[in-house]
């Protein structure tokens, strides 16, 4: 039986392969909804995203909400300068015919896994995790309703993204991300550890590309914008594609590596607010709430990212 799961985005290009790689797979995943939050861009830009994600892949029928448009209690950071002024800069953004549902995404996450039974809804967050966590600060009693949390966010070798030590979307709302990693149930998490793995090179790019369907084109499109930052920052040859890692694991887990850790997340510091302390070589007793993936086998990760794409020219 597919999985139920709720995807929770911030669209952006990463966010989108994210997307796509999940409606290509009923078999695996029942996708739910998708709830948008603020982050790469403003709220009204995410879940419009999500929308135009849904109308691109012919998946009007998935309900999108929106969310929280702010942080729990900061200011909100975004992040034009990678994603572009749209966000999901590299194609041509419209108005999309999928509608937007009325009710907030938070209390729609709550509703639902109330009427679920017990851990049978998987939470994948890919952008900052404050609808998650006020979902579950508002109504604790959904908690034994979630099977697990598979999110992105986070680093340990990698370092930050956003500052030295923080990775963007925990960066974006440490508060909320300190609640999910507190919160009891299974989370598994794809930090910058393993996203800097599956690079998006230029012959992995060419063949999407070469599917020749209008998902493919727009992910080609959208990737080869979101290569230029990452690119001479990294000097890599490619840009990291983070947020599909989530998808791509619950689809074929033995693609990846991990452990389990103890994860604590820095919500004081000036230096290094927003900081994953990932406990690793388990040097302190805290308890393992984290299964930290590590490696990736990234040939294997973009094969079945292109073999799922492919099924949208059938
Ligand atoms: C994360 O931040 C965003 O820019 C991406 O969509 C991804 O979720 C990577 O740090
Ligand atoms: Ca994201």
């Amino acid at each position: 039986m597919a999985r139920k799961i709720i995807i929770d985005c911030d669209p952006g290009q990463d966010d989108a392969v994210a997307l796509f790689l999940a409606f290509a797979s009923p078999d695996e995943l029942d996708l739910l909804a998708i709830t948008t939050v603020a982050g790469n861009v403003r709220l009204d830009l995410t879940q419009r995203n999500a929308r135009l994600m849904c109308d691109i892949a012919g998946k009007h029928d998935v309900p999108v909400y929106a969310g929280c448009a702010e942080p729990m209690s900061r200011a909100l950071r975004t992040a034009e300068m990678i994603h572009g002024d749209t966000g999901i800069n590299g194609i041509e953004v419209f108005e999309p015919e999928t509608p937007l549902q009325s009710e907030h995404a938070v209390d729609y996450i709550i509703r639902m896994l109330l009427a679920a039974d017990e851990a049978s809804v998987t939470l994948v967050p890919v952008g900052p995790l404050t609808n998650i966590a006020t979902a579950i600060d508002r109504e604790p009693a959904i908690l034994p309703h979630i099977e697990q949390i598979v999110l992105m966010g986070g680093a340990m070798r990698e370092g930050g993204n956003r500052t030295p030590s923080a990775e963007f979307n925990i960066l974006v709302d440490p508060d909320a991300a300190d609640i999910v990693f507190k919160c009891g149930r299974p989370i598994t998490q794809m930090g910058l550890d393993v996203t800097h793995q599956v690079l998006s090179t230029e012959d992995r790019v060419a063949r999407i590309r070469a599917l020749q369907n209008p998902v493919a084109t727009a992910t080609a499109d959208m990737l080869r914008f979101f290569d230029r930052f990452d690119t001479k920052k990294y000097t890599s040859k490619g840009a990291p594609l983070h947020d599909p890692c989530t998808i791509a694991w619950l689809l074929k887990p033995e693609l990846f590596e991990g452990k389990e850790c103890n994860v604590s997340v820095e919500t004081r510091s000036e230096l290094t607010l927003g900081h994953t302390a990932v406990d690793f070589w388990q040097v302190t007793d805290r308890p393992l709430n984290v299964n930290w993936i590590y490696g990736v086998d990234a040939d294997g990760f973009y094969d079945l990212l292109i073999e799922r794409l492919d099924r949208f020219g059938a």
